[in-house]
Order: C-alpha cells, then sequence, then structure tokens
C-alpha cells in the first residue's frame, strides 16, 4: 500500500464530490475514514449528482488518486498497481484483457478511478472497487469453481470472473434491472469473455439477488456489488464449504465483509473496510430513487 495514496483524503474530506476512494485495509484507518465520511456527507450530498451512486466514501481524493488523463485500460491498471491497490499479478491480467471501455457509457470517462452512473439509479463501480474484490476472491476464483456476482449491473466482473474460472467453471450474474442484464449481455458479448457466455459457461440472469441463484450453487465465490442491510441468508446458503463471500453491509455506514465458510459450515465474518454503495434493494424502491 501506497501511503500517500492511502491517506490522502483524510486531509481532502471536503469535496462536493462523492467518489470511488482509495484504500483503506486496517480496523483504525476504517474508524478514521468513518468520522470523515459523516463530515462529508453533511456537506456533500445536496450538491452533489452522484451521491449514493459511487460505491466508496472517503471525499474528494479523487482529485488526487484518479487516473485522469489516462486513457487507455492497461494504463487504468499500471496506475492501480503502481498506487499498491493491485497486488495480483492475476487480477493485473484478467483487469488488463476485459476493457472496462467496452463497460462503461459512452462519453464517460471509462479508466478514471471513479465509479460511473449507468442509469436506473445504479453504477459501475470503481476499477479499484472492482480490483479489490477481485484480490479478495482470488482464491475462490480458480479455473473450475462456480463464481456467483450479485448485481450484476454492467456485466463487467462477472466477465472477470468467467475468465477466471475459465470454460470448465461457471460465472453466473443476478441483476433485478432487465434492462441492464440485456445491457450486461452485449457488453460481455464485445469483451475478452464473449466466447464465455456463448458456451454458457458465463449466464447473467434477471432476479432478486437477495434470493442468490440457487441453480448452480454452490459457489466458491460469491460477489455482492450493491449494500445488504444484513447479511441475506440464501447466499450464506449458497455458499459452498471454503467458499468466500465478498459483500457491503450497512445503511449510511457500510463495511465490505469479507464471509468465509469453514469446512464444518461455520462462518466466520471480518470487515475489510468502509465502503459506500447502492442499496441491495427491491426493483421499485431502486427505480423510485430509493
Ligand atoms: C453499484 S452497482 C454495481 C454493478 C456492477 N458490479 C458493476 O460494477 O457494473 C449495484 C447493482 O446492484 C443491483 N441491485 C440492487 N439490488 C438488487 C437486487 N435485490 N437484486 C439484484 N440486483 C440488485 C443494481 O441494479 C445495480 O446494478
Amino acid at each position: 500500500m501506497n501511503a500517500s495514496y492511502s491517506y490522502f483524503p483524510v486531509l481532502v474530506a471536503y469535496d462536493s464530490r462523492v467518489s470511488s476512494s482509495c484504500y483503506a485495509t486496517t480496523t483504525s484507518r476504517t474508524f478514521h475514514h468513518r468520522s470523515l465520511v459523516s463530515l462529508s456527507l453533511s456537506f456533500s450530498k445536496f450538491q452533489n449528482p452522484n451521491f449514493l451512486t459511487g460505491n466508496t466514501i472517503f471525499l474528494k481524493m479523487q482529485r488526487f488518486c484518479s487516473v485522469s488523463g489516462i486513457s487507455k485500460n492497461k494504463a487504468m491498471v499500471e496506475r492501480l498497481q503502481h498506487f499498491g491497490v493491485i497486488t495480483s499479478s492475476k487480477v493485473a491480467e484478467v483487469m488488463e484483457t476485459v476493457d472496462r471501455g467496452l463497460f462503461v457509457p459512452s462519453g464517460s470517462a471509462p479508466y478514471d478511478d471513479s465509479p460511473v452512473a449507468i442509469g436506473y439509479n445504479a453504477t459501475i463501480s470503481a476499477p479499484h472497487m472492482h480490483a479489490t474484490c477481485l484480490q479478495l476472491l482470488e482464491e475462490n476464483l480458480q479455473p473450475g469453481m462456480h463464481a456467483l456476482d450479485i448485481g450484476s449491473g454492467t456485466g463487467y466482473l462477472t466477465a472477470c470472473f468467467a475468465l477466471m474460472v475459465g470454460p470448465q467453471g461457471r460465472a453466473v450474474g443476478v441483476e433485478h434491472i432487465p434492462e441492464l442484464v440485456s445491457l450486461a449481455k452485449e457488453n460481455i458479448q464485445k469483451s475478452a469473455a464473449a466466447t464465455l457466455l456463448k458456451d454458457g459457461s458465463l449466464s447473467v440472469h434477471v432476479g432478486d439477488g437477495r434470493e442468490g441463484w440457487p441453480e448452480f450453487a454452490p459457489y466458491d465465490a460469491i460477489h455482492v456489488g450493491a449494500a445488504a442491510p444484513e447479511i441475506p441468508q440464501p447466499l450464506i446458503d449458497q455458499l459452498k464449504p471454503g467458499g468466500r463471500m465478498v459483500i457491503p453491509v450497512g445503511n449510511i455506514f457500510q463495511d465490505l465483509k469479507v464471509v468465509d465458510k469453514n469446512s464444518d459450515g461455520s462462518i466466520s465474518v471480518r470487515t475489510e473496510t468502509s465502503v459506500r454503495y447502492v442499496p441491495l434493494t427491491s426493483r421499485d424502491a431502486q427505480l423510485r430513487g430509493y
């Protein structure tokens, strides 16, 4: 972890922009950032068009941490490596292979380290959050394994999962907005994961992600791309012993939780960092604007 990358946000908490964050890994940093979150929200939420559309909350550091001017996907990945966000060569490889530019609406800046609105009160998550979640799940995304991506949105992470588990594995996206499921399939068809969609080892489905997707359970890896008030029991049930789930939990204050199912079926939960995601909710609530 590059220290300056990690601590810049502490100095610049009063931006009007709720943006993607730099990366916090320790409990003490998390605690510190929470203070920032409450301060920053009160200053920013009414003037910020991106409020609740991002998925992390350390404010203002966007100016310092974004990769503006970097227009190539590879350069985006190298930047994340440079700042210590990506430490895994496998994650770097898959993020280089799946061009984020194919998943972000035209007219946006696909390679900035920022979430981007994709309609329906949803976003594609910021690159550093994608990288973080891929790294947390890497051991559970080995060839032949099963991965579930809840709130699959643009399909970007589902495509990354599919490439990591390969044609002998299975990557399943579940998204409750039908238009986003269609969009995800179109995006994936243009990407390096297109053949996996065609051969059926990658699939994207319309559904309420709180119920998981029992058809291909149990899963070695479950990623949830929206914040749940609590960890949904069906997702725990669909996790394989030895499996791992990464899920943001909370309302105003959210923690990225890492949930490991032990071989005896018991569950271990730890907090990775503080984050800001859109809610895991009903379709109606989301379309009403929560
Ligand atoms: C922050 S976006 C992340 C999207 C995706 N990970 C990406 O980066 O493109 C969260 C997604 O969760 C979806 N979502 C929210 N609640 C859901 C639910 N109950 N079931 C399925 N999807 C849900 C939203 O529609 C949105 O697409």
